[in-house]
């Protein structure tokens, strides 16, 4: 699908985001090995949540939709999958793989698990090392660095391992695999990453605790408990707004309901130090996570230095602060964020590339890149490459530039927020 984007002269009204995508994937792989009956509200409508769904229920896990954002899991205990009668298949979704190749490591099943062509791609070492470390039998293509991987699980014991890179999925696959290990498993994070799991695991009754960068688990003596959630907006989606009411000079947006969790406020951090207008109201708990309501106008915003312990805060939302980022007065450096190079797509290079084709003054960096801001964009014909962070950032870029902006492969937005362009065209009056 073909995009095409003008900017409009006013930006204006309410949005509900999208439920938060990686909350959803473990609220229903946890409620699936859970004992009994939960329901989930507000699940993210992405088709990288469908995919977790699709492998679960290949387990045997009874899954239902019984009314719109609603999904009922019926979990079956923590003995309870049955062996897959076939290759299970993650698509883009690099979360359902690795979250479920932790869990798949201490089933006594054979399960192999592929994905698309660009989570075929996407770097699997750093999942089958530790967890191997606990005595996993997983095996993957390209001496064990990619998918399919196939996984004989097995009896696993605890371990102590330090995560080289700050990494939720990896610290969460070792933490599912540690549910059923022997033993205690204690992880170190030198950076913090989003807690998610941590959270869900101590929420279902698990002997979970945390210290400094220090989390220790250990083993299910007992069933998990089912957990009913209603889950926050996705502020990784929530995120296009902020950096789009602030670029755009006539806008007032507000965003309900969205997940403040302090793992995943670095976009918040950054908007703040940019200069944007941007408010946090109604702060309160839904689901065992910090939400509210944030409101974001028109703002004048200057250039910034973003590194360090802020990246695994905000490492989904670069491609959008690079746009934030064209805009604003003076120089924003990216720095420590090498890992944007193994996500869906290549997102340092993408992204530059794609911003050089809309006039942006953008250098490419090893691990980020320089952007000279106050430089006018001009509309012109880019891609998302399939990459639903690179469409949405390049719509919201396009809202700013002068003329029209053309958006190849813009349903990519499918994997997160199936109903960006809606949102966009509801918002944009004239
Ligand atoms: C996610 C963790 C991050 C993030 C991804 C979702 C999660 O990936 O980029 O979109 O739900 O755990 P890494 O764990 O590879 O940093």
């Amino acid at each position: 699908m073909i995009k095409r984007i003008r900017p409009c002269f006013v930006l204006r009204g309410e949005v509900a985001p999208p439920g938060d995508k990686s909350i959803s994937h473990r609220a229903i792989l946890l409620n699936g090995i859970a004992r009994g009956e939960a329901t989930i509200s507000n699940f993210s409508p992405g088709a990288d949540f469908l995919s977790t769904v699709s492998c679960l229920r290949a387990f045997g896990v009874k899954i239902d939709f019984p009314s719109s954002g609603v999904v009922a899991v019926q979990g079956v205990g923590k003995e309870g999958l049955r062996e897959a009668d076939d290759v299970l298949d993650a698509g883009n979704s690099a979360t359902t793989m690795r979250l479920l190749t932790g869990l798949l490591a201490a089933q006594p099943l054979l399960s192999i698990i592929t994905g698309d062509p660009s989570l075929r791609s996407r770097p699997m070492g750093r999942l089958i090392h530790p967890l191997r470390l606990m005595g996993a039998n997983i095996w993957g293509k390209g001496e064990d660095s990619l998918a399919p991987l196939a996984i004989k699980g097995g009896r696993l014991h605890g371990i102590t391992y330090s995560l080289p890179i700050p990494s939720a999925q990896i610290k969460s696959a070792i933490l599912f695999a540690a549910l059923f290990a022997e033993g205690k498993t204690v992880i170190e994070e030198l950076l913090p990453s989003r807690d998610h799991t941590e959270r869900l695991i101590q929420a279902m009754g698990a002997e979970l605790e945390r210290k400094d960068c220090l989390i220790s688990l250990s083993p299910l003596t007992t069933d998990l408990n089912p957990v009913d959630l209603h889950i926050p907006g996705d502020i990784s989606s929530a995120a296009y707004w902020l950096v789009a009411g602030a670029i755009h000079p006539n806008a007032s947006i507000k965003l309900r309901d969205t997940g403040i969790n302090p793992t995943r406020t670095g976009i918040i951090d950054v908007m703040l130090q940019m200069g944007a207008r941007l408010k946090l109201e109604n702060e309160r708990w839904e689901g065992g996570e910090p939400i509210a309501d944030l409101s974001i106008e028109s703002s004048q915003l200057h250039g910034v230095q973003i590194d360090g312990e802020l990246i695994p805060r905000l490492i989904d939302e670069v491609p959008v602060i690079a746009v934030a980022a064209c805009a604003a007065e003076g120089t924003t450096i990216i720095r420590g964020a090498a890992e944007l190079r193994v996500k869906e797509t290549d997102r340092i290079g993408n992204l530059v590339n794609e911003l050089l084709k809309l006039g942006a003054s953008i250098e490419e960096l090893p691990d980020g890149m320089v952007i000279h801001g106050g430089k006018k964009l001009q509309g012109s014909e880019c891609s998302s490459h399939w990459d639903h962070r690179l469409a949405m950032a390049l719509g919201v870029a396009g809202l700013i530039t002068e003329g029209e902006t053309v958006i190849q492969d813009a349903e990519a937005v499918e994997f997160s927020y199936p109903a960006f362009w809606q949102d966009m065209e509801r918002l944009s009056i004239g």
